[in-house]
């Protein structure tokens, strides 16, 4: 009988491609998804460390799972990802029943660990992320050579799909564990990054999305000697038959060049929009954070993104009560967020990672009541631009990529109709009374209505009738720390 595999899945875009390709290697392997932990014979949990939070959700798991694992020896428990990466020690204090442990470097050895733990009933540890050149070349190669066995089920929908350009990351925020997680920053060879868009929309993918951690710091040096830039890939794969859209995150403040701009300007497939976290409005926290520009930079970059794309969307990412952040350090964050009309945020209340610059350097010393309420206020006044952003599409025409039933619809909620849900060339959400023959199909509609987070549309093509239902709205906080089981909804 195949074996059953469960993994869930926490943490950022990055995460999710990992675990498609852990699902789509375990495949071949013969195994089958299973919908629960207690059905399958290997359980996997793809961990996150950005907050605190997301480690403790990954814990409470995990300890929810002691029992069945000392009832169920043979069953092979393994954490990947992230905390795997940084924390071996503490994960198997503090779960002792776990059998494999795998950093983001050395998922390509999955099949490998998991057949290992069974065999020898040792717990099996895989950290190496490279960092030495020796072993830099050595994970270089498990990446390339990384077989990517897709697993369509595991994208967002049938038809989106991620694309990673980098690995790792090297511009050490004071804040992040991402540098220690992900290892030095490596952009991959633009050919293989094109076979493998050409292999995607040969599965059907539509809309492409190219990840990095600082993607418009991509950057990869040719054997004769050229630089291909993002700019330059966004042109190499543009063309690729049935990818009809493109969109890239997350881009770093510094690297955000004209050239590319003009890249998203001029390339059709390629969506106006561009997320550029910001984190913080006043000089001097940026300063402690480590992020190498001026609040004065960042708006002449605003500006300059408005300048030469006319009609971007932009986002951003705040932290509110990162250590030391007075009362109007944070309202210059506010002024920021006002002036800078934003398509949306996400804001995080700061939390200190130990092995982090900022957790050694400063107390993290704004208390958690503090925290909640810049969070909120933060939010509300993002919330208000959203609004205004959201209104002046009213009445507009709009190309919308259907990607399926509402969140109302899914909560049987909605009344009436079928409601469906997909997002514009801008990454809006909209949302709209439709045939299911929709989904996966790029349709023209007409702006009618708008909240702060979503545009309520009709079909331009085809007269629709009925009530407006109510429509619950998207949380404004990340999907990040959401768990993610597996198989995700297939439309
Ligand atoms: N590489 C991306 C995203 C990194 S993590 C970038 O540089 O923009 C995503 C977001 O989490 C960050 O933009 C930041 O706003 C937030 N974040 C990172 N570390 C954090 C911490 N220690 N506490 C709270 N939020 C954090
Ligand atoms: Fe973290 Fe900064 Fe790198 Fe983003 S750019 S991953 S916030 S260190
Ligand atoms: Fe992503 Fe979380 Fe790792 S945000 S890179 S999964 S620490």
């Amino acid at each position: 009988m195949a074996k059953k595999l469960f993994i869930e899945t926490v943490g950022c875009q990055m995460n999710v491609l990992d675990s498609e390709l852990v699902v789509g290697a375990l495949r071949r392997q013969g195994y089958q998804l299973a919908m629960d932990a207690a059905e399958a014979d290997v359980i996997l949990f793809n961990t996150c460390s950005v907050r605190e939070h997301a480690e403790e959700k990954i814990y409470s798991s995990l300890g929810r799972l002691r029992k069945h694992m000392e009832e169920h020896p043979e069953k092979v428990l393994g954490v990947l990802g992230c905390m795997a990466q940084k924390d071996q020690e503490i994960i198997l204090k503090r779960a002792p029943y776990v059998d494999v442990v795998c950093g983001t470097g050395q998922l390509g050895r999955i099949a490998e660990l998991i057949e290992n733990a069974r065999t020898t009933g040792r717990p099996q540890l895989a950290l190496s992320l490279g960092r030495t050149d020796a072993s830099r070349l050595e994970v270089e190669r498990s990446f390339e050579s990384y077989d990517p066995a897709r697993e369509p089920s595991m994208r967002p929908t049938a038809f989106q799909a991620f694309v990673r350009i980098m690995f790792g990351c090297d511009k050490f925020c004071t804040y992040c564990v991402v540098p220690s997680t992900r290892g030095p920053e490596q952009s991959r060879p633009p050919e293989h990054i094109l076979a493998e868009v050409q292999g995607l929309a040969r599965q059907g993918a539509k809309e492409i999305t190219l990840l990095g951690q600082t993607v418009n710091s991509y950057k990869f040096k040719n054997n004769d000697g050229r630089t291909t830039t993002l700019a330059g890939l966004l042109l190499l794969i543009h063309d690729t038959d049935g990818i009809e859209r493109i969109k890239f995150v997350t881009n770093y403040p510094k690297d955000m060049t004209d050239e590319l701009l003009q890249a998203v300007r001029d390339l059709p497939k390629i969506c106006k929009y561009l997320h550029v976290p910001v984190q913080s409005g006043c000089d001097e926290v940026l300063k402690r954070m480590k992020r190498n520009y001026t609040v004065n930079y960042y708006r002449e970059m605003l500006q300059r993104c408005r300048e030469i794309v006319p009609g971007a969307a932009i986002s951003s990412d705040f932290i509110v009560g990162f250590c030391g952040e007075s009362e109007q350090a944070f309202q210059k964050s506010c002024d920021l967020i006002s002036e800078s009309k934003f398509k949306n945020s996400f804001i995080f209340k700061y939390s200190a990672r130990p092995g982090t610059k900022a957790d050694d350097l400063y107390p993290d010393d704004i208390d958690e009541e503090t925290k909640k309420r810049r969070n909120n206020d933060l939010l509300a006044l993002q919330n208000a631009n959203s609004l205004l952003d959201h209104r002046a599409k009213i009445g507009q025409t709009v190309d919308v990529l259907v990607e399926g039933p509402s969140k109302a619809a899914l909560k049987g909620k909605a009344v009436g109709p079928l409601q469906l849900t997909g997002r514009t060339m801008t990454d809006h959400i909209a949302v709209f009374d439709g045939n299911e023959r929709l989904i996966g199909n790029s349709v023209r509609m007409v702006v009618e209505e708008a909240t702060a987070f979503t545009l309520f549309c009709r079909v331009a093509t085809e007269v629709t009738t009925g009530a407006r239902e109510i429509a619950v709205p998207a949380s404004q906080d990340t999907p990040w720390e959401e768990p993610r089981r597996t198989p995700l909804p297939l439309l």
